[in-house]
């Protein structure tokens, strides 16, 4: 990209979630307009395929790290700092769901999604904070959701974790913000990836998400790629604590079916 106020090259960048989806199509976003970009995730096989498939102008780099385990997030921020000697941008994408109401969610339910979703991205933001405090300088990028601000039925723990996620954002911002790091947050909308794929290939549930979503369709992980630039990029050198929404215009009002 030749306007500097909206490059991202050479930024240092961390994906936490890149081997697929949103967490992907950003990371491959970023490694086409010239960032190293580190991409995590769980499985090694996995992440190397999907870097190797991407289009890029540095190597992308595979880390194996597990959000859930405090130790692989220690250890990732380590060797990015041994190998790259600082960390422009961190993005927090890993995030899981299980749905079901209320009543059946399990504790093991609940401590697998809060710890990934909600107490993961804070470890990982915490410890890159630290690079970052010290560089006096740096971007965090939370993947939120529509549960942030008012929860869909029947994913309790995971409308609790994208609030404190939100929550988490700002409490940050705060601290950090005299000190050289932002700290903002993306919350898409309705976005088609393996997370949601069979949700939305039930018809009725396909009809009431472009019914509600005034650009009348539902997302592509490629969506959010330009907005995590922009939050990454000078361009948004000025904002910090914000939560921007990616969602077609669904939190925008009510559709409700007036006749015209
Ligand atoms: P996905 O299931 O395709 O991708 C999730 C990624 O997170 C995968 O690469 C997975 O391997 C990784 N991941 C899961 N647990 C992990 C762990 N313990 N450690 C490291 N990586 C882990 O899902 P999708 O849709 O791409 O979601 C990405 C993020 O966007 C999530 O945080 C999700 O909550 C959020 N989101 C997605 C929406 C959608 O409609 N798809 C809407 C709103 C938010």
């Amino acid at each position: 990209m030749s306007d500097p106020l909206f490059s991202v090259a050479d930024q240092i960048v961390i994906v936490s979630g890149g081997s697929r989806g949103i967490g992907r199509a950003i990371a491959e976003g970023f490694a086409q307009r010239q960032a190293h970009v580190i991409v995590t995730g769980r499985d090694e096989a996995t992440l190397k395929t999907a870097c190797d498939e991407m289009e890029s102008q540095h190597q992308v780099t595979p880390m194996v790290c597990d959000v859930a385990q405090r130790s692989h997030i220690d250890d990732c921020v380590t060797q990015v700092i041994e190998r790259f000697g600082r960390i422009d941008t961190l993005i927090n994408v890993a995030g899981v769901n299980r749905r079901k109401p209320a009543l059946d969610v399990s504790e093991d339910d609940y401590d697998f999604i809060v710890d990934i979703n909600m107490k993961g991205a804070f470890l990982f933001s915490q410890a890159v904070g630290r690079q970052m405090l010290q560089q006096e300088s740096g971007s965090q990028i939370n993947i939120a959701s529509l549960n942030t601000d008012r929860p869909l039925r029947n994913v309790l723990p995971y409308a609790t974790s994208k609030a404190a996620m939100a929550q988490m954002t700002k409490a940050l911002a705060l601290e950090w913000g005299d000190r050289g790091v932002r700290v903002n947050a993306l919350a898409p909308g309705f976005i088609l990836t393996d997370l949601t794929q069979k949700l939305w290939s039930d018809e009725t549930m396909q009809a009431w998400g472009r019914a509600n979503t005034p650009q009348r369709r539902l997302g592509v992980p490629d969506d959010m790629v330009g907005t995590a630039l922009f939050l990454a990029a000078p361009a948004s050198a000025f904002m910090t604590g914000q939560i921007l929404y990616v969602d077609g215009g669904f939190t925008a009002g009510w559709a409700w079916p007036i006749p015209e």
